[in-house]
């Protein structure tokens, strides 16, 4: 599932094959002409020329746009073309008055890049092209649009595809303007109350075509390979026409290779030669070889813009009386995540990363605002102590889950993952992770948490060590006894479904998705430690992404992190959770690679070295 982001021979547009049925196929060079327009088509921002289009040419590309599908073929566009100047040069105030509100609400890496992107072309083109969308024409009968009457839109958009299209034959370059309020837009346009603006389109001559979007140049956002959006039969089954059906979980350990030996040593190499002592730069030092193996390169990309992700969940366990915050506080903290009032907002806020919040198992219904991922496998777990905290599948879909996340923030443009997590009762759960993993006395693993008095965390104890008894998981040994109603244990994934939260088999996932892209990955605490434990029990090599944030003060958290062999790069006392901890290690990630990329030699500065 996860593999490369990829290559122009992923597009099976780029295959010859014989056409089926023959008779009615298009000859191969004209064919070839179709794929090539599509793939060659692109949203054109820069370099326009100041040429005319001619009438001729512009009513050709019209026309093309009013041969598209429609619903009930309502053919509900328009075509509003504008030329004069001054009513552009108001059009463009008013995208310039949104897009500064956009830039206004990004988070600090995001807000720099975003600067150096051009995102509208309004006044360097000749022309200008509204498609416009009557949602009422046709009639109360219009055949297909009764039931989904968003199809009215949908056939606007095919016309501004068609029209995008013939564009590009005539070698016209068109770019998609949308920072616009449409009822703002619709006003100066004197568009009647019935139609709305669906895009906003600008053309002209240019003196090139990109070979790739500009937004992927850029390091915006990347492209999904095809076979990441094709599902047989249903979703979440995914896999191209004619290949075997992919094993999202199979597939996605078998993405995880080590690090490059050769990227590392020459990061080790560069480090000896930066205007510096030797080794003074400490364990940062080791980061930016880590960061070199992982990407493969030396020096490696910047790990920015970073995402933290606050993966949710409830647990059945709570009603062993582990925590003293009731359960709901889970859904009232995840609303205060997505309000931005919490500490990992605070944090984020400072470290310029982003913060967005998955659902992955809450035990109450979440509105869907902005920044809320939902993704839930089912309102909460089950209590551990009497039976599997989830069933097997349910483990694997939260892995995938996870995965699929870090796959989507990585495509959204994202450098670096950060890991969080919200759901109370989850350190007892930790505890009995960290214990099937590693082997550790409950006694030693388990902590306070949130703040227990003694009688509770003597209970909290027991509550694990029962647990513990009732499933007798042995990761490493595939002919463990199961206990009756216990999934299939001997297993990572049967350890996480017999104590896992929701939030660590995703966690657990995310992890594994960040290393089969090798992306670098900040764990916080405890939680993420134990998700870590169950990553790289499934895929060893996954330890090459993760960076471990701090050291939290679980004690299950040191013992977590000396098995798994990280360094903690932050070592504060915290004990919050939330993914705070991993992103006061932000900058540090950060300033690890730019030192290994910015740094002068001492050969290239005329430094002399220490003789
Ligand atoms: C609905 C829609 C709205 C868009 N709005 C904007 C926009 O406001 N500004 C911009 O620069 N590009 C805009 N684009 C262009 C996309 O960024 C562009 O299509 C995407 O990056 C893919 O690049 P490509 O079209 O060159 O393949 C828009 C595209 C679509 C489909």
């Amino acid at each position: 599932m996860i593999t490369r982001m990829t290559t122009p021979m992923d597009n099976p547009m780029n295959h010859r094959d014989s056409g089926y049925p023959p008779e009615q196929c298009y000859p191969q060079e004209q064919r070839d002409a179709v794929y090539r327009v599509i793939a060659e088509r692109r949203d054109v921002r820069r370099g326009f020329r100041p040429d005319p289009v001619p009438a001729d040419v512009l009513g050709r590309v019209l026309a093309a746009a009013h041969q598209a599908p429609s619903v009930g073929l309502s053919q509900p566009w328009d075509f509003i073309v504008i030329t004069d100047r001054a009513r552009r040069e108001r059009i463009a105030a008013l995208a310039r008055r949104h897009s500064g509100e956009f830039a206004a609400g990004l988070p600090g890496a995001r807000a720099r890049a975003f600067d150096q992107l051009k995102i509208e072309s309004i006044l360097d083109t000749p022309v200008n092209i509204v498609v416009s969308c009557d949602r009422t024409r046709g009639g109360r009968h219009t055949l297909g649009r009764r039931t989904q009457p968003q199809t009215a839109e949908f056939s606007s958009v095919l016309a501004v595809a068609n029209l995008w299209l013939a564009a590009r034959a005539e070698g016209l370059g068109v770019g998609w303007v949308s920072f616009f309020d449409e009822r703002e837009l619709a006003a100066e346009l004197g568009l009647p109350a019935h139609l709305e603006v669906i895009a906003y389109l600008c053309l002209g001559y240019v003196t090139s075509f990109a070979a790739e979007p500009e937004l992927a140049t850029a390091g915006w956002a990347r492209r999904r390979p095809v076979a990441w959006a094709v599902h047989a039969e249903e979703y979440g089954h995914r896999g191209m026409p004619g290949e075997a059906p992919m094993d999202p979980l199979a597939d996605l350990i078998a993405a995880i290779t080590p690090p490059d030996a050769e990227a590392m040593a020459a990061a080790r190499e560069r480090q000896d030669r930066m205007t510096k002592p030797r080794g003074s730069l400490g364990v940062l030092e080791e980061v930016s070889v880590r960061l070199a193996g992982l990407a493969g390169s030396c020096p490696p990309p910047l790990p920015e813009p970073a995402c933290v992700a606050v993966f949710a969940a409830d647990h059945g366990v709570h009603a062993q009386g582990v925590s003293p915050w009731p359960q709901e506080v889970t859904a009232q903290m995840v609303a205060n995540f997505l309000a931005g009032g919490a500490v990992v907002n605070a944090f984020a806020a400072q470290a310029g990363a982003e913060v967005t919040v998955v659902d992955v198992g809450v035990a109450a219904d979440l509105e869907p605002v902005p920044g809320l991922l939902p993704r839930k496998i089912a309102p909460g777990t089950a209590d551990f102590t009497e039976g599997p905290a989830m069933t097997r599948e349910q483990a694997t879909a939260a892995l995938v889950t996870g995965a699929e996340i870090a796959r989507d923030l990585v495509a959204a443009g994202n450098r670096c993952l950060v890991t969080g997590d919200m759901g109370i009762a989850n350190t007892t759960a930790s505890a009995a992770l960290i214990c099937a993993f590693t082997g550790a006395d409950p006694a030693e693993v388990t902590g306070r948490g949130t703040g227990i008095d003694a009688a509770t965390y003597a209970h909290k104890i027991e509550v694990v060590c029962r647990g513990l008894a009732r499933h007798l998981p042995d990761p490493n040994s595939s002919d463990s006894p199961d206990s009756p109603g216990s999934p299939a244990l001997g297993d990572p994934v049967g350890v996480l479904a017999a104590f896992g939260g929701f939030e660590h088999a995703a966690l657990a996932g995310f992890i594994l998705g960040a290393a089969a892209l090798r992306v670098p990955v900040i764990l916080d605490g405890v939680i993420a430690g134990a998700a870590a434990l169950a990553a790289v029990a499934l895929a060893p090599d996954a330890i090459a992404a993760c960076f471990a944030g701090h050291r939290s003060a679980e004690p299950g958290h040191t013992v977590t992190l000396s098995h798994l062999g990280l360094r903690p790069l932050v070592d504060l006392g915290l004990r919050l959770g939330e993914g705070t901890g991993a992103v006061l290690a932000l900058p540090l990630v950060q300033s690890a690679a730019r030192a290994l990329r910015d740094v002068a030699t001492f050969d290239s500065a005329g430094v002399a070295d220490k003789l």
